[in-house]
């Protein structure tokens, strides 16, 4: 019976309690959450999710720098009234490139995880511009400094490195052809094949309307591909092959 005096000891001292307690829940937690790390089919693999375009990437950035994610989730629930409103319900690899993920705590405004190709650029220029122009009732902030701001295609290489350093897939030949990758994305008349090779789908047309490649550019790139990689037309999720 000296185990249940111990016991009593346990049950008398609450930092000791404490400290048990703790250590108890984290061999609990480990053993739950651990696994998941090394499983390859944690996240179920798609056909048609790449990695962003140098351009894409560039746009992310400036969303995540102008804190869009305060009012803009990224994350369409598999629930009735979201997925009628927004489509097709979220998926874990939609998200796998993302560092950080933006699928967001707050809705201020509409969810964006699949606004590309819902408006035409036009919308979007003008929207950013002055959201009131087109959505009277909009209580958005401007963000017309956007088309004014110049982009300089030389720190698209460091953004690539950067991601690939947390994991995302970019190759050698991707992180070398960055700079024209980024430049060509904006020409319609440039040598862009190569660029579409690399990245599938990859959207190449100039996004803001005007000369000079400036933030628009990038931003617009970015919202105009969101929720487009997947084909949902022939997608079937795994469960329910
Ligand atoms: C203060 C909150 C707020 C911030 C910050 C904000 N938005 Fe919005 N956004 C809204 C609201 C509200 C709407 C809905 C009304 C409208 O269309 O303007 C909206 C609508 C949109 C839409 C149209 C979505 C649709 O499906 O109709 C896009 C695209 C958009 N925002 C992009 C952005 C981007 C990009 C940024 C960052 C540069 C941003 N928003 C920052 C509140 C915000």
């Amino acid at each position: 019976m000296s185990f249940l005096n111990n016991h009593k000891k346990v049950e008398r001292n609450a930092t000791l309690l404490l400290v048990l307690s703790l250590g108890v829940v984290s061999i609990g937690g480990i053993v739950e959450i651990a696994p998941l790390f090394y499983l390859d089919n944690t996240i179920e693999k798609v056909e048609g999710m790449r990695p962003y375009t140098p351009l894409e990437l560039a746009g992310r950035n400036i969303y995540v720098r102008e804190g869009c994610y305060t009012c803009h989730s990224q994350m369409i629930r598999p629930l009735r009234d979201e997925v009628e409103r927004y489509g097709h319900y979220s998926l874990a690899v939609e998200s796998i490139y993302d560092h950080p993920f933006q699928w967001g705590s707050k809705r201020t405004g509409p969810d964006l995880a699949r606004v590309g190709a819902r408006y035409s650029d036009e919308w979007h220029v003008d929207h950013l511009k002055d959201p009131r122009s087109v959505v009277p009732e909009s209580i958005m902030p401007g963000y017309g400094f956007l088309l004014e701001t110049p982009l300089k295609p030389e720190q698209s290489r460091d953004m690539l490195v950067a991601n690939m350093r947390v994991g995302v897939p970019y190759t050698t030949e991707m992180i070398e052809s960055a700079v024209s990758d980024f430049k060509v994305q904006v020409d319609p008349d440039g040598d862009w094949e190569e660029m579409v090779e690399r990245y599938p789908k990859a959207q190449v047309r100039n996004f803001d309307g005007q000369e000079g490649l400036t933030e628009m550019d990038a931003l617009v790139a970015y919202l105009q591909m969101l929720g487009t990689l997947v084909d949902f037309s022939t997608f079937q999720a795994d469960a329910s092959r």
